[in-house]
């Protein structure tokens, strides 16, 4: 097993490898003046099960570029087997043809993949797992995921959120809150988030729950913009919670998100290092090192 970190991940990939006992090969990058990558690998591949760990954002297209490359690299250099390891998957959204004539591009994704010579790929917190469900017999290569919502509640449990209520903005990810409640105990409720699909615009309804005088986190896959989390907070400061956490896998954190969540009353930002930002101060390279050992 060779782990060969992308540009993306240097950090995690190495991280990766020291969890697994094995020795982490990052291949060497740069960039055109024209920004195409320039990729090379340093170790020799052939015979050998290939672990790429490359994330996908920010700068999704590059990066799954530059993934792609690799892959192919890999394959072409006589890798007996490639197993993409990519903790953030771009495009995992766009899983749905929700109006007439859009790419389903989560599709596009794993077919590009596989197509560029990778078998197996693993995920960290995919958006849905039923899309995957109905995606996944169009295509070859094997997709394995995993959740980091356990160690993100464990984490909040050791750092003064033990028996904090666990509130997810959207009743389609229940599964998360429900996994952070049994590391954290407390309970768990979801608000309901409505998208209007034209406009991508989207409204919260807001239940009363019993929340007064307690603290909160609100759990969520992504947090990019931060309106949705915001929203989330807001209702559960204005029923009395005393302290709210607003918490995530994948820390895109676009343009003001960070601000909108303080505004909203975040007490606290945490996150993986799926992604990296200021907030990604949990860890899955153990996790992934657990998963990749059972591939
Ligand atoms: C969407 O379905 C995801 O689960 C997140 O709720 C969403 O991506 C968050 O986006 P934003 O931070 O822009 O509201």
């Amino acid at each position: 097993m060779m782990i060969v970190p992308g540009p993306a991940s240097t950090e995690l990939g190495e991280a990766v490898a020291r969890h697994l006992g094995a020795e982490a090969y990052p291949v060497d990058h740069r960039l055109f003046p024209d920004g195409e990558s320039y990729i090379r690998f340093n170790v020799d591949v052939k015979g050998e099960t290939v672990i790429l760990v490359q994330t996908t954002a920010p700068d999704p297209d590059r990066k799954l570029v530059q993934l792609l490359v690799m892959a192919r690299t890999a394959w072409d250099l006589g890798a007996r087997r490639v197993i993409a390891c990519v903790p953030y998957l771009a495009y995992m959204r766009q899983d749905k043809r929700f109006l007439e004539g859009e790419a389903l591009s989560f599709d596009v994704v794993l077919s590009l993949m596989e197509d560029s010579g990778v078998d197996d790929l693993l995920v960290v917190d995919l958006h849905s797992e039923e899309s995957l469900r109905m995606v996944q017999p169009r295509h070859r290569i094997r997709v394995h995921t995993l959740s980091a919502i356990p160690v993100i509640a464990l984490y909040l449990k050791e750092h003064g959120y033990d028996g904090a209520y666990s509130l997810s903005p959207d009743v389609g990810r229940k599964d998360i809150v429900e996994a952070a409640s049994r590391v954290m105990g407390g309970g768990f409720a979801f608000f309901e988030k409505i998208r209007d699909r034209r406009t991508g615009e989207t409204t919260m309804k807001v239940k009363d729950l019993d929340v007064g005088g307690r603290k909160a986190v609100v759990f969520d896959d992504i947090i990019s913009s931060g309106g949705t989390m915001a929203r989330a907070i807001k209702g559960l400061k204005a029923q009395g919670a005393v302290r709210v956490a607003a918490a995530c896998t994948h820390a895109l954190f676009m343009g003001g998100a960070e601000d909108r969540l303080r505004d909203a009353g975040a007490d606290l930002i945490l996150a993986t290092d799926t992604v990296d930002s200021d907030h990604s101060v949990v860890s899955v390279a153990g996790l992934l090192a657990d998963r990749l050992r059972s591939l």
